[in-house]
């Protein structure tokens, strides 16, 4: 694993970068060393010790709902997707979501955001796309609060970060209960 950028992400001039706009696709294997490489970027060695990673460990991500932002075709973001379930109602944890720093505010990670959750939503079998992350960043974009401590993380966790997006909006209020596997039918 290197620290340094995605040699593809590194050559895009920067000075070029302002007026571009991204689009996202599905992820695939050829997609794996630029992901392992933005996130050593973005979120450091200390990444393994988040609560979210443990998540991640025991439940695994479906990397069939793994998306890349691109910006003119050099791939930009990435964020990934773990099935879980809390309170007996299956849903998806989004994490991480990241863009490389040569293409912030471009509108990569918000696509990303949104895009991922459309796809997630629109399959029908989970109700929520739950995360731990910033409210000024999420809540405009339909994320909500959820009632502290409900949620129960296998490790800490700042709760005011835990938010839910779900078409019941009765449920960041109410969901409740520790984060388990997926529920098979
Ligand atoms: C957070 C991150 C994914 C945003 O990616 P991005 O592609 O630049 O996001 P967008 O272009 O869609 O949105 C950028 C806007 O969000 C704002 N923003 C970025 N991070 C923010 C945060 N944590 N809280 C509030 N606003 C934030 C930017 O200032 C910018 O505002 P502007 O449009 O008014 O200029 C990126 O900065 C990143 O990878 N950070 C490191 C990893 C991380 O923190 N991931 C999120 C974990 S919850």
């Amino acid at each position: 694993m290197t620290l340094s950028p995605a040699p593809s992400a590194a050559t895009a001039a920067v000075s070029a970068v302002s007026t571009r706009v991204p689009t996202v696709r599905p992820a695939t294997s050829a997609d794996d060393a630029f992901i392992e490489d933005l996130q050593a970027i973005a979120f450091g060695p200390g990444r393994f010790a988040k609560t979210a990673y443990r998540i991640r460990e025991r439940f695994r991500i479906d990397p069939s709902m793994s998306l890349i932002a691109e910006v003119d075709g050099v791939a930009c973001g990435s964020v990934w997707m773990t099935p879980i379930s809390i309170g007996g109602i299956n849903g998806w944890m989004l994490g991480p979501l990241a863009t490389h720093p040569n293409f912030r505010k471009l509108g990569a990670g918000k696509l990303l955001a949104r895009e991922v959750t459309k796809r997630a939503l629109a399959r029908g079998d989970g109700q929520f796309v739950m995360l731990v992350g910033d409210r000024d960043y999420y809540c405009p974009l339909g994320w909500e609060p959820t009632t502290l401590g409900n949620i129960e993380f296998p490790g800490p966790v700042d709760p005011t970060r835990v938010l839910l997006f779900a078409e019941d909006k009765s449920l960041a209020a109410t969901l409740h209960g520790p984060i388990a596997a997926w529920q098979q039918g």
